[in-house]
């Protein structure tokens, strides 16, 4: 442990939290997307936002906005990146370096500019086009089936640790090429890593997350060192890809960490999203009725409740947004998640409706250049793990218990208790 790293950072953390504290309590919006009790309804101030002036400038420094049109006008001009002109972490340290409180774990592609992002997205995006993830449906469906046939048979089941998690675990680990994959650890791994993406709040969470992200690199590392040694496996999965001669070891590592970590953490919480928004609304029973409208009921979760909540983007020169002009190097905040709620591109914006037309203009996928690399993955993933719930357990109801990660970034059940009527036999009654 390095006591002088972990009082220089614990003190940075103290001062952090309490003048983030102080500046939510003052009325800050965008603090108070970080802090209870705000961060438990953070719809009421993403309206608070997205009605008032963009973009928005908190106190913090940072800029906001909060509506469809300029969160899609951010993601999406080119004269925004994600890293300072120095290269450094928006909002962090100028000197070039990444900031381990507000960037602790190294994302990769998500946090390059061009032309290292451009090269390293190319060598991997063969392994994730929709023609290639539609050749992964039968996989993913036979182990949704087996997972929710397992979760079934008992009393009650947590649709998180049961089915949620271990289904992306098992697909991504598959694309990858990473074997026996474990879907306990792993989940322990995201919920550490996912528990800090959105700033780190506390030296143990710091700890947790160093210790999650060494182990990860460590799997990962052994496993880019033994497929260089043995060559390629010729079955085209993303280790195969990432033994090129123009990536590093340390490239590939750190690729392979966030493909898998982005593989798996955002699309549990899309699937615990839908459920818990299609009991809480009515429109379950509209699934069991018709499961072939699962995809739509995909594409309301991801307008309604987002998994990723926001995006950061960092100007390399000055641009004018909304009348503003927004200084090069500033850091500016997309509030995704407030953009699928904006009643300008949808109707009575707070009602799960998956019949909606509009639903799909939704930006939880962002756009860009870094547009979700996963959207085809986790589209299908969601629509086989609802059509395998809704036709294995259609009586499915909530329990109590149900955890939810409420964070500045990530939207997600950590936990959701559920029960169905079962016959005398164990089999579902419909
Ligand atoms: C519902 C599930 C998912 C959601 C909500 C989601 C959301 C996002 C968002 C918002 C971004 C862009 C962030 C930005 O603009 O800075 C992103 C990027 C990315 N996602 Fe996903 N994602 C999901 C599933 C997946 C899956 C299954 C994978 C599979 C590997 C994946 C891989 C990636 C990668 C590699 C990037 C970085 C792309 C780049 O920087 O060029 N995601 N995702």
């Amino acid at each position: 442990m390095d006591v002088a790293r972990d009082l220089r950072l614990g003190g940075r953390l103290a001062v952090m939290r309490s003048g983030g504290r102080v500046l939510a309590w003052s009325g800050d919006p965008v603090l108070r997307l970080m802090y209870r009790p705000w961060v438990d309804r953070p719809h009421q101030v993403h309206r608070q936002l997205r009605e008032g002036p963009q973009p928005f400038v908190s106190r913090s420094g940072v800029l906001v906005v909060a509506t469809a049109e300029l969160c899609r006008e951010v993601v999406r001009d080119r004269r925004f990146g994600v890293r300072t002109r120095a290269g450094g972490t928006p909002g962090g340290a100028v000197d070039g370096a990444r900031d381990p409180l507000l960037e602790p774990v190294d994302l990769s592609i998500l946090g390059l500019d061009p032309p290292d992002h451009t090269r390293l997205r190319r060598l991997v995006a063969p392994a994730f086009t929709p023609a290639r993830v539609a050749a992964r449906e039968h996989l993913a469906r036979s182990v949704a089936e087996r997972l929710v046939d397992a979760a079934s048979r008992k009393d009650r089941f947590d649709l998180v640790a049961d089915v949620a998690v271990p289904l992306p675990v098992a697909v991504i680990a598959d694309i990858l090429g990473v074997p026996d994959a474990d879907a306990e650890t792993f989940g322990h791994w995201g919920r550490a890593v996912g528990a800090g993406l959105g700033g780190v709040r506390s030296l143990r969470a710091l700890h947790r997350l160093d210790r999650a992200v060494v182990e990860l690199r460590g799997l990962m590392s052994d496993l880019v060192a033994r497929r260089r040694r043995e060559g390629r496996s010729g079955t085209d999965d993303v280790l195969d890809l990432l033994v090129a001669e123009e990536v590093d070891d340390d490239e590939a590592v750190s690729l392979a960490v966030l493909l898998l970590l982005a593989g798996f953490e955002t699309t549990s919480g899309l699937i615990g999203n839908a459920v818990a928004a299609m009991l809480a609304s009515g429109s379950w029973d509209d699934l069991v009725d018709d499961p072939s409208t699962a995809a739509a009921v995909v594409e309301e979760t991801l307008r309604f409740d987002p998994p990723v909540q926001f995006t950061a983007r960092v100007p390399h020169e000055d641009v004018e947004l909304a009348g503003t002009t927004v200084p090069a190097d500033s850091t500016v905040l997309a509030l995704l998640g407030a953009a699928g709620r904006d009643p300008a591109v949808h109707t009575d914006p707070e009602v799960f409706d998956p019949t909606r037309t509009t639903a799909a203009e939704h930006l939880a996928f962002s756009g860009g250049l870094h547009y979700c690399l996963g959207a085809p993955l986790a589209r299908l993933e969601g629509r086989v793990a609802l059509e395998a719930l809704a036709t294995r357990m259609p009586t499915l109801r909530r329990l109590p218990g149900a955890t939810r990660r409420r964070s500045l970034l990530l939207s997600e059940f950590t936990r959701l208790p559920l029960a169905h009527h079962r016959g005398s036999d164990g089999s579902p009654l419909s």
